[in-house]
């Protein structure tokens, strides 16, 4: 059976929940794939940290180069976040005719053009999943399930960090600032925590969503944002009397032709499904022409959510480039029997 072997770029969060489902799933991958996914180099910035004892230390290096040079990596994982370095070592793996899977939605939403520019002239592939919305299948569902729709609206929970801050907040009226301390210990915050808080987290979801569904090129700047730092408790107080929750909701629709998005907090009656994501939970409500009204649900952070999504992409790369290699060999055979046929 054949190895393909990836560089993993990062080894927070969201790296070690791809190195976990690597090894602990890896038959399933096998089953799914035909190839046992090996991790070659894991890239990390800072080498002292203490990190699990069962992976060798010569795994570790603090130099790209290693990865990206490696001419037997065939596959890149950008799991480091950050618009640089991270952006640069992207278009170089792309350069060098590697695939490329990022969870990196801040890179995504301001640099993503150029990135799959990139990609399609290199012919090779730049996978997202894990950037909207953790473990749910969103990207792929907009991309290829509901690509017979026109899509009038999403709309949604895409931050788990606020969802989970919301939600204790108001059942156990938790203090913003613990919740958050408590949010980045389970990995769930972005490593500057403003990103989640502020908004800026859902509003690079939305751009990713946006421009997918719509087909427009969206703009960071385009996105109306309100984040969560200014919900005191007698705003909880007033919304729960009131059969309220509070929700960071992020909203893109189309109105008279023009899309409009936005991300703020927003009063949702204690009925509605939304009301009852509770955690560090997304949902996504899609409309489309076709399908109608749809809903997906799960975790949105955290490093086995993120990484299945992350690892289902290295499966998608693998298998596409398995049938474009069974293509191309039986596109080969029938040449060699036209040949043999011309010869007799
Ligand atoms: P994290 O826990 O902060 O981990 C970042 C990792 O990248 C660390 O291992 C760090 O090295 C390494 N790193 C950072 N800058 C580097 C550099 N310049 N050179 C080499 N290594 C570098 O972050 P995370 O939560 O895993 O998130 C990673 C990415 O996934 C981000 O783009 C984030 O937005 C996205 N994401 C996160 C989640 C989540 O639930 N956390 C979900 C979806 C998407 P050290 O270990 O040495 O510090
Ligand atoms: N910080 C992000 C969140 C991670 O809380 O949703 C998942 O994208």
């Amino acid at each position: 059976m054949g190895k393909i072997k990836i560089g993993l770029m990062g080894f927070g969060t969201v790296g070690s929940g791809v190195w976990k489902i690597i090894q602990e799933n890896r038959d399933k991958i096998i089953e799914n794939c035909g190839y046992e996914i090996e991790v070659s180099k894991i890239l990390v910035q800072d080498l002292a940290k203490k990190r699990d004892d069962a992976i060798a230390k010569e795994m570790f290096t603090d130099n790209p180069t290693d990865i990206l040079e490696d001419e037997n990596i065939e596959i890149i994982i950008e799991v480091m976040g950050g618009i640089e370095p991270a952006k640069e070592y992207i278009l170089e793996a792309i350069k060098r005719r590697k695939h490329v899977v990022t969870a990196n939605k801040a890179l995504l939403a301001s640099h993503g053009g150029v990135l799959m520019k990139a990609a399609k002239e290199a012919n090779v592939k730049l996978l997202y999943e894990a950037s909207v919305a953790g473990g749910i299948p969103i990207i792929h569902a907009i991309k290829e399930s509901l690509s017979a729709n026109r899509i009038n609206r999403i709309m949604g929970i895409l931050n788990g960090t606020t969802n989970y801050i919301l939600t204790k907040m108001t059942s156990e009226k938790m203090e913003f600032e613990t919740v958050l301390k408590e949010a980045q210990g389970k990995g769930y915050a972005e490593a500057d925590p403003t990103s989640d808080v502020g908004g800026y987290d859902a509003a690079y979801k939305l751009t990713i969503l946006a421009r997918l569904a719509f087909g427009i090129d969206v703009k960071i700047e385009d996105v109306y944002r309100e984040g969560i730092t200014n919900i005191t408790p007698i705003d909880i107080e007033y919304a729960t009397e009131l059969g309220y929750v509070i929700k960071l909701l992020a909203i893109a629709k189309e109105v008279n032709g023009e899309i409009e998005l936005k991300v703020h907090p927003t009063f949702i009656p204690k009925e509605h499904p939304l009301a009852a994501v509770g955690d560090a939970f997304n949902a996504v409500y899609v409309k489309g022409n076709a399908v109608g009204e749809l809903m997906f649900y799960g975790k949105g952070a955290g490093d086995l959510p993120t990484g299945s999504a992350v690892v289902g992409d290295i499966i998608s790369i693998i298998r596409e480039g398995k049938h474009q290699n069974k293509r191309v060999s039986e596109k080969n055979e029938k040449n060699q029997n036209r040949i043999k046929d011309m010869g007799s």
